[in-house]
């Protein structure tokens, strides 16, 4: 079967979920250069990505080594059937499962985190099932004492899900821990800051709020409304991956979240976009995924980035070998 396909009337080479095809699977598993268990280390910026289970300390320590993280950005699979299918990387498991998995992934973390580090993770809430996993994950998360709560962001989809009858879905979750003390730089949104009025004193002089601004665009707070969610027309977009987060969130979580040079961890790496947002940034990303064709991915994204300056492949295909 070759991957290039009619859709909306265009030829493309959307190429369909990886997670959801064996026969897609089975071409794609030869041209990952990773097995299970293995380490590719970028020569140039010394980045890494693994195979390995974020829920096993051996397989995490064999990524981190002595290293010691400073940004832990982590988009686990959310408990969910995406686009209402389950799939082998992310099936739905009863709750105490879920909890269980989670537990294991947050320690191995937490194994690795330096004595000031920001800890980020993606969550969902799915209303069908009594919001699950969200709040029972945020309870869970009380155990990790050495982590204390920090926020929690949702960022607005510009497309949302849903039936006429409900509202619609436009958020994603996401919870903001610290460990210790870590710094924290604040960023801007490019949206023009046009409230005014909120007059104040200054050094005995009446000011109103625009003068006294750091900045002339408004700080995204802890609602993100200016984020694109990704989709087949957009140059990051990559064929193949099914929950791909936008790379201005993650690269808005590093720039407030990191420091140069700063080692960022990410153990569900799929299409990539932390290691691409640390490359950008000047971050080490240290990245891995328990499935070879998102390891796989995740390198090629890299390198993409690199001969090309392109994000991503838009709707072309990753894997050309068997366009
Ligand atoms: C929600 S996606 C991450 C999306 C990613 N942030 C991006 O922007 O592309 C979750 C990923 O976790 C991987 N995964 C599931 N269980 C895992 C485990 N135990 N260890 C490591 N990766 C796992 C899945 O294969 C999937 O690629």
């Amino acid at each position: 079967m070759a991957y290039s396909t009619l859709r909306e009337g265009k030829a493309t080479e959307q190429l369909p979920r990886i997670d959801r095809d064996p026969e897609l699977r089975q071409r794609l598993l030869p041209l990952c250069r990773l097995r299970s268990g293995e380490v590719w280390q970028d020569p140039v910026r010394g980045h890494r990505v693994g195979v390995l289970d974020a829920t096993s300390i051996g397989d995490v320590s064999s990524l981190v080594g002595g290293a010691r993280v400073n940004l832990a950005i982590n988009d686990p699979p959310y408990n969910v059937a995406v686009g209402g299918v389950n799939t082998r990387n992310l099936s739905r498991v009863d709750l105490p499962s879920y909890l269980d998995f989670s537990r294991k992934w947050v320690a191995a973390v937490l194994d690795t985190l330096a004595s000031d580090a920001h800890f980020y993770v993606w969550m969902g809430a799915d209303y069908r099932d009594n919001f699950q996993p969200l709040p029972d994950f945020m309870i869970m998360m009380r155990e990790f004492t050495i982590l204390k709560a920090r926020n929690f962001i949702t960022l607005r989809n510009q497309r949302g899900f849903g039936t006429q009858k409900n509202w619609m879905w436009v958020r994603q979750e996401l919870l903001h821990y610290v460990k210790g003390n870590p710094s924290f730089r604040v960023v801007y949104t490019d949206i023009p800051k046009i409230l005014r009025g909120y007059y104040k004193k200054v050094d005995g002089q009446e000011t109103e709020n625009l003068e006294r601004s750091k900045s002339k665009t408004i700080r995204p707070g802890n609602v993100w409304v200016d984020i694109q969610q990704v989709f087949y027309r957009m140059e990051e977009n990559v064929p193949g991956c099914y929950a791909q987060k936008p790379l201005k969130a993650i690269r808005r979580i590093i720039e407030s979240s990191s420091s140069s040079g700063d080692v960022v961890l990410d153990l569900f790496a799929h299409s990539g976009t932390t290691l691409v947002a640390a490359e950008q940034l000047g971050r080490v990303a240290y990245t891995a995924d328990v499935d070879p064709v998102f390891a796989e991915v995740t390198i090629r994204r890299l390198e993409h980035y690199r001969k090309t300056g392109k994000t991503g492949w838009q709707w072309r295909n990753p894997f050309p070998e068997i366009g």
